[in-house]
């Protein structure tokens, strides 16, 4: 059955959402529905892949953006910084997404051979909507959402 999240609590905080899977004989199918496992409809989706597993990735934040984060292969560890709170998750199931509200700092690494980070995000690329300066965020984080 489908389990349906409640977005309006915290949606300024993450969290992991239980996706809907079915399961086969023959294998898997796991969903992501607007309403039903995300807060927002979804404008692009992109995909990390080819991660070296000494690398790390992220290392910014968003003004509006809203993303979920699922490691459809592999395992790696998000972590998140927001105003006045710290978090970290290690993904390592298809069948969670972690879901990232805007004015989050976000680091992603350890990443397991093969892994795969899918990103659903709530709107197209602009790079206007980054936030890359780490003290450019703790001045804007502070200011009421
Ligand atoms: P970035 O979001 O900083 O990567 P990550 O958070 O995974 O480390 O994006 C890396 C580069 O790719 C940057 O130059 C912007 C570009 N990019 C796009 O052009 N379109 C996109 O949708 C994304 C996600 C990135």
């Amino acid at each position: 059955m489908t389990q349906r999240y409640d977005f309006k609590v915290n949606p300024s905080r993450p969290r992991l959402i239980n996706l809907s899977a079915i399961h086969h004989e023959s294998g898997d199918i796991t969903v992501i529905e607007e309403g039903s496992h995300s807060p927002f409809s979804f404008r692009r989706v992109y995909y990390l892949h080819g991660l070296n597993p000494e690398s790390a990735r992220g290392s910014h934040a968003h003004h509006q953006l809203r993303q979920l984060m699922i490691a459809i292969t592999g395992s790696f560890r998000v972590r998140l910084t927001g105003s006045g709170w710290e978090e970290s998750y290690l993904l390592n199931d298809p069948n969670v997404a972690l879901y990232v509200p805007p004015r989050t700092w976000r680091d992603l690494d350890q990443f397991s051979d093969e892994a795969i980070c899918l990103v659903l995000a709530s709107e197209v690329y602009e790079e206007a909507d980054y936030i890359r300066d780490y003290q450019e965020f703790r001045n804007i984080s502070e200011l009421p959402s």
